[in-house]
């Protein structure tokens, strides 16, 4: 991390950033699907089963879980960003998935409900659980762990909140020249805005397999997979992948959002232009942007 970097100012405009973006995040989620359906699908999900998602966004994956987990099962979806929460339980309203906070229920409590699911949202720091030692059989981390200022403290609390046997399922984004989708916008910015006077932890910093799979093992994790994910998103104009950005990206969204119009037009501009590299297959208007990410599980083995 660059000398200067001050974690509690980070997490604090990462949390302000995807407040702000919370009503829309959800609306890019088809961008995404398989690579939500690739994490999923790591997690070996099962009836029954208790399951954190970790930096849950508005809970996407948390309600895919749900159905997954069903009967008796339950589903915590934690965020550092309560408005994505809120934004989570008002979607999922009249999906007949019964929603509560932590107040009403005690999580590791044996008692939840008999039949059904039960989906929980709670705000949460991913580096600072609130929650018992060994009470989760399954934790999910979408698109989350390069956000974290200490990635190793958030491992040590998946690891610590795990049972023994129990799995994490996580995506991060791959090494930057694979993923258009994102360096397209952030080369723009580089190019356009003076340098940032304290930078900011890479995204794609875990793209290497290697370096994730050391973290992991780090943390005490073993029987480490890790698999490439790679999926195109396509927009009809440049405006819409730039919008599909900042809906993606709280803390950078929340820093372009204070910049004066002329320079939000200029970066837009740019990027119309930088999007020329990614024509549409088809021949029709617009573009197709690849992004390659990775998918990761591993058990706690002790
Ligand atoms: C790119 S979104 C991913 C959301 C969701 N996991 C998904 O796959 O769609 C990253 C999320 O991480 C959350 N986040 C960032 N820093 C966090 C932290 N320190 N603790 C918990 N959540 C955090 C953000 O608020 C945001 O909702």
């Amino acid at each position: 991390m660059s000398s200067g970097f001050d974690a509690r100012r980070f997490k604090a405009m990462e949390r302000a950033g995807f407040n702000r973006i919370a009503g829309r995040y959800a609306d890019g989620a088809h961008l995404r699907a398989e690579l939500a359906t690739a994490l999923i699908d790591a997690a070996a999900l099962a009836p029954g089963q208790r399951v954190l998602d970790l930096a849950s966004g508005p809970g996407l994956l948390a309600l895919e879980a749900a159905g997954r987990v069903s009967p008796n099962g339950l589903v915590l979806a934690t965020d550092i960003a309560e408005g994505m929460l809120a934004e989570g339980a008002r979607r999922i309203e009249g999906s007949g998935i019964e929603v509560r906070d932590l107040e009403d229920k005690g999580v590791g409590d044996q008692g939840v409900a008999d039949k059904g699911v039960d989906l929980l949202f709670a705000a949460a720091d991913a580096e600072h659980l609130c929650l018992p030692d060994a009470s989760i059989d399954r934790v999910l981390a979408g698109l989350a762990l390069f956000m974290f200022p200490h990635p190793d403290r958030a491992l040590a609390e998946i690891h610590r909140v795990l049972v023994p046997g129990g799995q994490v399922a996580l995506s991060v984004w791959g090494a930057r020249d694979t993923v258009p989708l994102i360096s397209r916008a952030q080369d723009c910015i580089a190019r356009l805005l003076p340098p940032p006077k304290v930078q900011r932890p890479s995204v794609f910093r875990y793209g290497d397999a290697g370096v994730l799979e050391a973290m992991l093992v780090d943390a005490g994790f073993g029987q480490v997979r890790i698999t490439p994910c790679d999926f195109s998103c396509c927009f009809d104009s440049a405006e819409d992948y730039w919008q599909a950005f900042l809906d993606l990206a709280g803390g950078a969204a929340e820093a372009l959002s204070r910049l004066p119009e002329p320079t939000r037009q200029a970066l837009q501009a740019a990027v119309s232009a930088d999007l020329e590299a990614h024509p549409r297959s088809d021949g029709k208007p617009g573009f197709c942007v690849p992004a390659r990410a990775l998918v990761a599980s591993a058990v706690r083995s002790g």
